[in-house]
């Protein structure tokens, strides 16, 4: 394990490219284009570190352990460019939110990570906010990975349970993204009458469909999210709203379509689920 990429150099892909690149001098940051971008850590805004992004069309190399850290509607287009950069045993990690991604692999080695990175993109400026940290399935494969990267600023935290731990990421996601994405308005939509019970009553139904699908999680995880939510700086606006915003696609699909599809399975009423996610369809342009 000695040969690592990261594919997708945006606000995740980048921040693991910088915790790892000492470890890991040879690791290669993987874009869509050739690009050097200005990177900064845990919201140091005036100390910007140089990263070098490699076009991925130009990559010819076999990697050990490749990290994909693209937004959801660009999966299926990076995966159609992976083969030749995969030996049998190449381990990837999916760092991405929602949750369904995947079945879209064939390989044999794919573990979903539950991303706790915060950070954004703007053109050729990647800042990091706030935290490192990546969940992963416990094996013997990801325990591997954990030691080779023991030393680093990126944490991995293994899990026996990681649908619990993805179940709770996508619910956590699942009523702000869609409130502050339709409502085009930051955080700060929450004090707008009505909307924390939007929240609850969503919360309720994402923790009924989780409960059909095994995944067990208390009463008290519509509160507990609701705190999460209200600790939330008011200006502070979330993915789904700045690519609602930007006219970006959407990561519906991962996450309230990944549910609503869910919901339908096992034949639940879900209305408040019902009304979201063909609303966001409909803001969807691309
Ligand atoms: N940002 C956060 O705070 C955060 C927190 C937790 C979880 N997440 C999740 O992590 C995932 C990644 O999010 P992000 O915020 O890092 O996204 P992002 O900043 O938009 O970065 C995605 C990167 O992937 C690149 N890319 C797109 N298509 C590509 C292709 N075909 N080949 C190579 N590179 C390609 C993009 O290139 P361009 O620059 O050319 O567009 C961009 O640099 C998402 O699922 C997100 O929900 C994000």
């Amino acid at each position: 394990m000695s040969n690592f990429a990261i594919i997708g150099p945006g606000a995740v892909g980048s921040t693991i490219a910088y915790d790892l690149q000492h470890n890991q001098p040879n690791l290669k940051l993987l874009g869509r284009r050739e690009q050097t971008l200005n990177f900064f850590v845990d919201g140091d805004s005036t100390n910007p570190h140089q990263l070098t992004v490699t076009a991925l069309s130009d990559c010819h190399e076999k990697f050990d352990v490749i990290f994909i850290a693209v937004k959801i509607p660009q999966l299926s287009k990076v995966l159609s460019k992976l083969d030749h950069l995969l030996h049998q045993d190449t381990m990837l990690i999916l760092a991405q939110n929602g949750h369904g991604q995947l079945s879209e692999f064939t390989h044999p080695f794919v573990y979903q990570a539950v991303v706790y990175i915060s950070g954004q993109k703007e053109k050729d400026k990647v800042t990091h906010f706030r935290d490192h940290k990546l969940i992963l399935k416990d094996t013997p494969q990801t325990q591997a990975l954990c030691k080779k990267l023991e030393n680093t600023p990126l944490k991995i935290q293994l899990t026996d349970d990681i649908e619990a731990a993805i179940w709770y990421k996508l619910l956590v996601n699942l009523a702000i993204n869609s409130v502050t994405a339709l409502s085009r308005s930051t955080a700060s939509v929450l004090t707008v009458p009505g909307i924390k019970n939007l929240c609850e009553n969503l919360l309720r139904e994402g923790t009924e469909i989780a409960k059909f699908e095994n995944v067990i999680f208390e009463e008290k995880i519509v509160t507990e999210i609701m705190t999460i939510y209200e600790g939330y700086p008011s200006e502070m606006g979330t993915s789904m709203y700045y690519d609602i915003l930007e006219d970006k696609p959407l990561e519906i699909e991962g996450i309230q379509g990944f549910l609503y599809n869910k919901a339908r399975l096992h034949n639940l009423k879900t209305p408040i689920l019902d009304t979201i996610y063909p609303l966001l369809l409909a803001q969807q342009k691309n």
